[in-house]
């Protein structure tokens, strides 16, 4: 017996033939949770601390295991340290090593502690971690909607219901609704923390330990908020996992409809808006094409984190209480979760202030759209008493007359539209501007610009509440 030779193990005391090399590979973990190392190390360093306060080690011992610890770190950062796939995961990994530095010693460390609260408290720290990150670039998105809704507070734009144009807008305002939906998630991402901030360490295998440990010590080093109130479930739950993607999705799928929006936006067709260069790229056969790549990858990334979702959720449904193997799948969908989520925010935070309006275009999108109708109806209304579904009539009848004749509704003259009502009066071309149009919405929410402007306002009061 050579290489697979189980007194190799940490485990192989009771096995008396070496592990298949096959099961070997199946089996092992490091090749992908190797990148929870720093919060593997943090949480023996804070089970370490305790062991030693309570009295199971003394603190000559505690020194060499946190000694020990940090070297191994450095190791790692700087690329020196060998990962073996025979010693399965991360947390075998370092454990074996530390023994392999320190000596005897190091196998203290796992006193009181199994790789089931371990793992459970690593990806926690790990998630927490990556969360802040997150919430920083959810941040910085925010602040460019602020900026792009106050540059552009006044810019017209047509408003879309079944995409086609319904009332004109002002890009400032179709911004902030962007703006709305990462506040919602900023909210989903910060609930999943508070709920994810619970200790698993103690848990042990499943039903907790022997030892005299003190969970307070280690709950207040690592920062959690408690302890986790039943040993069985700290081992085995991942609902913190299942709602960080869930956070993710509903993101992914708000990144998704905003790139649909830019890349109508950025075609011919609509031509809206300009991406800069260094967001797009070219074809390999036809000269003329400038791509929108990045919302299109965002776009289609969205479905991956969907279904890391998915995974997580079949994942978990089967699994009777406590740790099961089977939890060991629950890290490649997580990681590659995490990394979508960041990348695809990175490239909204920095590609969003970089947006160049046309406005002239989008103007005259909104003109052509027979976009201030339901302005004329309610002039008809408020003005001149007749009952909405009568001035719906009307209004409708002027429309067909325009699409007949190609003409707006504010291209036609005083004659043409008293035809179909004699109550109409010059005062009837202030409301089918579109300055006029967007002004009248004048309430909290609506799109007139003093509107915009405030709600921009709010929009930095809350990122300034929420630093
Ligand atoms: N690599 C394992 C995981 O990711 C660690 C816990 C293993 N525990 C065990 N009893 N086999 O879930």
């Amino acid at each position: 017996m050579t290489q697979h030779d189980t007194k190799d193990k940490p485990w192989g005391g009771r096995f008396s033939e070496p592990t298949d090399a096959f099961v070997e590979r199946f089996t092992a973990s490091v090749a992908f949770d190797k990148r929870l190392y720093a919060q593997d190390i943090q949480g023996s360093i804070a089970h370490a601390t305790m062991l030693s306060r309570v009295g199971v080690l003394t603190q000559a011992e505690f020194a060499q295991i946190r000694e020990g610890l940090e070297a191994i770190r450095q190791d790692i950062e700087a690329g020196r340290f060998e990962w073996s796939q025979k010693l399965e995961d991360v947390h075998m990994n370092i454990e074996a090593r530390l023994t392999d530095r320190i000596g005897l010693t190091g196998k203290k460390l796992h006193t009181g502690r199994s790789r089931n609260d371990q793992v459970a408290t690593d990806i926690r720290l790990y998630l927490r971690d990556e969360a802040q990150v997150i919430t920083g670039e959810i941040r910085r998105l925010l602040e460019g909607l602020a900026m792009l809704a106050e540059r552009e507070a006044d810019t017209i734009m047509p408003g879309f219901t079944h995409l086609q144009t319904a009332q004109p807008v002002t890009f400032g305002h179709h911004m902030l609704a962007w703006a709305e939906m990462l506040k919602r998630d900023f909210g989903r991402l910060q609930d999943c923390v508070a709920r994810l901030n619970i200790m698993p360490l103690g848990a042990a295998a499943l039903a907790g330990t022997t030892y005299p440990i003190d969970r307070s010590i280690t709950c207040e080093l690592l920062g959690f908020s408690a302890p986790a109130e039943n040993s069985l479930d700290a081992v085995s739950d991942r609902d913190f996992a299942i709602e960080f993607c869930s956070f993710a999705s509903v993101l992914l799928m708000h990144l998704s409809r905003f790139s649909e929006e830019l890349i109508l936006w950025t075609s011919a067709q609509f031509g809206f808006i300009d991406l800069p260069d260094r967001f797009c790229t070219g074809s390999s056969i036809m000269p003329q094409k400038k791509n929108p790549d990045v919302p299109e990858l965002v776009r289609g990334k969205s479905g991956r984190v969907t279904g890391h979702l998915m995974s997580l959720l079949m994942l978990m449904k089967g699994q009777p209480l406590a740790y099961n193997k089977d939890n060991q799948e629950d890290k490649e969908p997580l990681f590659d979760t995490v990394d979508t989520v960041r990348d695809c925010l990175k490239a909204y935070a920095d590609m969003v202030p970089a947006i160049q309006v046309r406005k002239e275009v989008m103007r005259e999108a909104a003109r052509r759209g027979f976009s201030t109708a339901t302005d004329l109806a309610d002039y008809l209304v408020a003005r001149k008493g007749i009952p909405f579904r009568d001035a719906h009539e009307i209004v409708g009848k002027a429309v067909g007359l325009g699409v007949r004749t190609g003409r707006d509704l504010a291209d036609m003259s005083l004659t043409d539209l008293q035809q179909f009502s004699p109550l109409i009066t010059e005062d009837v071309f202030e409301v089918l501007t579109l300055e006029g149009s967007v002004k009248a919405r004048n309430h909290i929410g609506g799109t007139a610009p003093n509107q915009v402007r405030a709600a921009a306002a709010r929009l930095r009061e809350w990122l300034a509440e929420h630093a």
